[in-house]
This record gives structure tokens, sequence and C-alpha cells, in this order.
């Protein structure tokens, strides 16, 4: 008997070793544990051994079962797992992970948040889906405006559309916190228009705003032609505020830079901007009398355009891998 369990031990060790894959893996282990098997087999003859031999004949079966289990337990690791090992073709060349890009406009957006933040001014946010109240009324647009149809949105109800413009953010703002305020909000806002090369029905806004004692126009134009020098990289770039009309800002103008390309320089919008109308301050609670304020509102697409020299809005929002990927 001990002979034959060194034998069995022997081939058993020699087959263990030539296991290469999750098949003869399978096969060993029926060869040597199965019902059958080797191992197995030799147990069914300990009830012949002398008894006083038993122990030990018992004893070195053990350690044979377990040698074989053993031997299972070490491959297993490498071939079980569906065979798959057998399927890669290691001799394949590799695929090359694609590196992910950031979008033009996310580009643009972080520049002047980096901007803005160094200047002193924090982040804030506010939802998409808004009230009535703070995408209008709060600022000074009451039911009736004609300046409602400038932004016709689109409603969800009578009292829930998808905000026109990042401005509520300034109401939501003012109610959360006092005076000084500097934040800017950058976020994604949406308009009734149909799309073409310079529309599209949702684009993206940078809002801005700070409310302080003794805060002036002057502010208001140092701090936002500071920021587009910044923003493209020009020290002597050239900007000049023209007066305009906004709700909720007294006197309201607009910014414009000097854009030279290869066609040539022409004046470009940048952005909309104003003094805080002392009505939207009354309207959260800061009194006008004590503090001022001023706001201004950008569409960060167009930047975009302009900086990477896109024509088509629409570009930026078909997800075309060729295009984005040159960024
Ligand atoms: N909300 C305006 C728009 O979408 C832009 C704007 C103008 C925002 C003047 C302001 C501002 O905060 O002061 O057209």
């Amino acid at each position: 008997m001990k002979e034959q369990i060194e034998k069995v031990k022997a081939q058993l060790l020699q087959e263990a070793d030539a296991i290469n894959d999750a098949k003869s893996m399978e096969d060993f282990r029926v060869r040597y544990l199965g019902k059958k098997g080797h191992v197995t087999e030799l147990f069914r003859g300990l009830g012949q051994v002398e008894p006083q031999q038993r122990p030990e004949i018992g004893k070195l079966l053990n350690e044979l079962r377990s040698l074989a289990e053993q031997a299972i337990a070490e491959k297993k690791s490498r071939y079980s797992a569906a065979s798959r090992e057998d399927q890669i073709d290691l001799t394949l060349p590799g695929r090359i992970p694609r590196i992910g890009r950031k979008h033009p406009v996310t580009l643009v957006r972080e520049e002047i948040k980096t901007i803005f933040e160094r200047l002193g001014f924090a982040v804030a946010d506010g939802p998409e889906v808004e009230t009535d109240y703070y995408n209008f009324e709060a600022l000074n647009i009451p039911k009736t405006h004609p300046a409602r149809d400038m932004q016709d949105t689109l409603y969800i109800s009578e009292e829930l559309v998808l905000r026109t413009h990042t401005s509520p953010v300034q109401i939501r703002t003012m109610l959360n916190q006092k005076p000084p305020v500097r934040i800017i909000a950058p976020g994604r806002v949406y308009r009734r228009d149909t799309p073409d090369a310079s529309h599209s029905p949702f684009f993206h806004q940078v809002e801005g705003l700070c409310v302080d004692e003794n805060v002036t126009m002057g502010d208001l134009k140092a701090v936002l032609s500071v920021f587009a020098q910044q923003l493209f990289h020009k020290k002597d770039l050239r900007a000049r505020f023209r007066p305009s009309f906004f709700p909720f800002t007294e006197p309201s103008a607009e910014m414009d830079i000097w854009w030279e390309s290869s066609r040539g320089g022409r004046w470009m919008e940048l952005l909309g901007c104003g003094m805080v109308h002392p009505n939207v301050l009354e309207g959260v609670g800061i009194d006008p009398e004590r503090y001022s304020g001023w706001a201004f509102g950008m569409g960060i697409d167009r930047i975009a355009l302009n900086k990477y020299g896109i024509s088509d809005i629409r570009t930026l929002f078909d997800n075309d891998m060729r295009v984005l990927r040159q960024f």
C-alpha cells in the first residue's frame, strides 16, 4: 500500500506541473479526486489495511489528498476564470486608450474662473430649472415687461422656466449672504431660439456680482478691463463701454473689446453689465442707501468660438470627436 501511495504521489506531482489551462486542471481534478480518481480509490482500499497500520496509511493518504488539492488551488487563480487566458491572443498589438480632452467651452470657463478667483470672487451656483420669480420678477422684470420677449423661454409650467440667463443666481446669492458679496456664477442657460450658426437653444453664461459699501461704476470698469486683458492675454487690449439697458441694472452698459483677426479688426460685444438696480437690492433686503453693487453677464460660447476660430456655434454641441480632439 505504501509503495502504491508513493507511485501515485510521484505521478501526481508530475502531472500537476503539466497543468497549463482550465481544461487540463479539471482533468487533473477528476483523475485524482473524482469518484473514480486515484486518491479516492486508495482511500477505498483503506478498509483492507491491517488495523495497526491504518493510522499511518490514513495519514499518508490525507497528505496525498492535500497535495492534489493544493496543486489545484495554486493553478486556479491563473486558469479558472472561464478560461479567459485561452481566448486572449497575447500576440495581438495592444489597444491604445483614448485620452479625453476638455471641451472648448470648459477651457474658457475654467480660464474665466481662475481670473476671477485671483480677483477675490467665489463661485456660486443655481438650478437650470428656475421659478419665474428668480428668473424675471426679482430681477425687476415684471410679467408685462417687454424685456421678457427678448428672452423668450421654455416654460415647464406657469411658474417654472428653463433659466434664460445666469442672473437669478444673483438673487439667490444675495438672499443667502449679506454684503460684501463677490461671486461669479457660470452655467448653462436656455432660450427659445432656432439653431443656426450663431444661435443655440442652450448656451453658457457667466454671471458676476459685487455688492459692498462705496462700490462704483469705476470699480466695474476697472475689474472688467483687467479681466478682459487677462482672458485675451493682451495688456493693451482696447475696451469700450456703451450705454445699454437691462431692467436689473441702472445705469447699464455693454462692454466691447477690439478684436483683431486676419480679416482685420472690429469691435466685439463681450458682455452686458451695470450698477445693480435699487429695486433689486431692496427686493432681497439689502439697503440701497447703504450698499451699491455692479454686475455683469457674459456668454462663454462666443468667446470660445472666437478664441479657437470656430465659425458655427453648433459645432460646439455636435460632439464630433474629430473636432473635439483638436483642443
Ligand atoms: N442677464 C443678461 C442677459 O442674459 C446679461 C446681463 C446684463 C447680466 C447685465 C448682468 C448685467 O448681471 O448686469 O442678457
